[in-house]
């Protein structure tokens, strides 16, 4: 996996100069070369960007921009997917659980294409918002070789309906007048083996064969960053056709983790039993590598003296908030900054003000300057909530 393109490089040098870490940093010019690679390797497909990796309206106006829809799991997913003036059909809504408020706010706001995750789901969606649009999520009942929690396709995982179950789903939904456009499922994430989505490919196959016709085949996202998407493609592609459906796709983190950096600076290396390095980035900003095991790679953004191994260690107040194992690297000053790479998805959207700590700068650089897509939260913000007052 690549290291920092030096033009972005010589940009975060400037953007240092100008803001305080810790911030994320996208490269534009980096989510634009993903989905050409993506177009061209599955020219006919429909691409649906799964906003919950990277939901900064900056980031989703360049992708309608460049004909991307949006994956959506929630109600603000949604509505922010409006606000950035994506059209109802460009939008598509996944996920085990609507609720009948939720779907009310749906008929208000314009309802978007729905995965039906269930047969109760399929029920409620039919008695609340007849007419629309669904497409219903198997669940394939297949492991995959990945975090369990990274894990959506096992048997055992909340999520979508069991092949056994499509017939009984499909009844439901036709019978309440929902339209069905097809079928969709999505295996799992950061998934780094070809046969795993190739055995997926083959259920669904089995499956259009047992109740199709359909016009629509999802197979969803999970495009690990090792992956080869040649091996991938032209079973998708070929499937696609065999069966004369349009493809969809569902990529969250192979268009956006890796132009994304979280930068930090560096307080200095303490030494218990361990060596650590001491960083203004932790779990409240990056929680990945807590959450998962994750790895990051770490770039120095600074020369340094002779190379020494350590832990990279936030500020908080947890023995978990390691960004990063035995890393060697020369040996920073104090002051000095270190790129957090592949921090583009599921970086800022899962961060949280654990410790008061506000949500950081996000920042895009357009291949020319800088562009602030979300400022530094305030301090002050979070007490807001809190004020009396009516509301709950
Ligand atoms: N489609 C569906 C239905 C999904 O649930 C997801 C991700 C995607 C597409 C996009 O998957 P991707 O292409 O990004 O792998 N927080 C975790 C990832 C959770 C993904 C949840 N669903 C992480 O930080 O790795």
């Amino acid at each position: 996996m690549s290291g920092l393109n030096p033009r972005f490089r010589q940009a975060l040098q400037a953007a240092l100069e100008r803001y305080e870490t810790p911030f994320y940093a996208y490269d534009l010019t980096s989510i634009q070369a993903k989905v050409s690679a993506l177009r061209a390797a599955f020219p006919q497909a429909e691409l649906f960007f799964a906003m919950k990796a990277n939901p900064r309206l900056g980031i989703l106006r360049r992708l309608l921009g460049l004909g991307v829809f949006l994956e959506a799991v929630s109600l603000g997913e949604v509505r922010r997917a409006y606000a950035a003036g994506f059209k109802r059909k460009e939008v598509l809504l996944n996920g085990p659980l609507k609720t009948p408020a939720m779907l009310a706010e749906l008929k208000e706001i314009g309802v978007p294409i729905l995965g039906l995750d269930s047969l109760p789901d399929a029920e409620r969606v039919t008695r609340h918002l007849p007419g629309s649009h669904v497409i219903l999520r198997v669940n394939p009942d297949l492991p995959v070789l990945t975090h369990d929690h990274l894990a959506t396709g096992r048997g055992e995982s909340k999520f979508g309906i069991l092949p056994q179950d499509i017939g009984r789903a499909l009844k439901i939904a036709r019978a309440g007048d929902l339209d069905v456009l097809g079928l969709h499922v999505h295996l799992g994430s950061a998934l780094e083996r070809a046969e795993d989505f190739h055995a997926g490919y083959a259920l669904m196959e089995q499956l259009y064969k047992e109740h199709g016709p359909f016009e629509v085949l999802n197979l969803g996202g999970g495009f690990g960053l090792g992956l080869d998407l040649t091996r991938l493609a032209p079973a998708a592609l070929g499937l696609a056709e065999r069966l004369g459906v349009e493809l969809w796709l569902e990529p969250g983190r192979y268009l956006v983790a890796e132009a994304g950096v979280l930068v930090t600076r560096t307080w200095g290396l303490k030494q218990t039993r361990r060596k650590f390095l001491l960083v203004d980035a932790g779990m409240s900003h990056l929680l990945r590598p807590m959450l998962y095991g994750a790895q990051h790679p770490v770039e120095p953004l600074y020369k340094g003296g002779a190379p020494q191994t350590f832990d990279l260690a936030g500020p908080a107040c947890e023995s978990g908030d390691i960004l990063a194992k035995d890393l060697t690297l020369p040996t920073p000053k104090e002051g000095d900054a270190l790129a957090i790479m592949q921090a583009g998805a599921y970086g800022s959207s899962m961060s949280s003000n654990y410790l008061d700590t506000p949500r950081p700068l996000e920042l895009l650089w357009t291949g020319e300057e800088w562009e602030v897509l979300r400022r530094r939260q305030s301090w002050e913000s979070l007490l807001l909530e809190e004020q009396p007052g009516e509301g709950g």
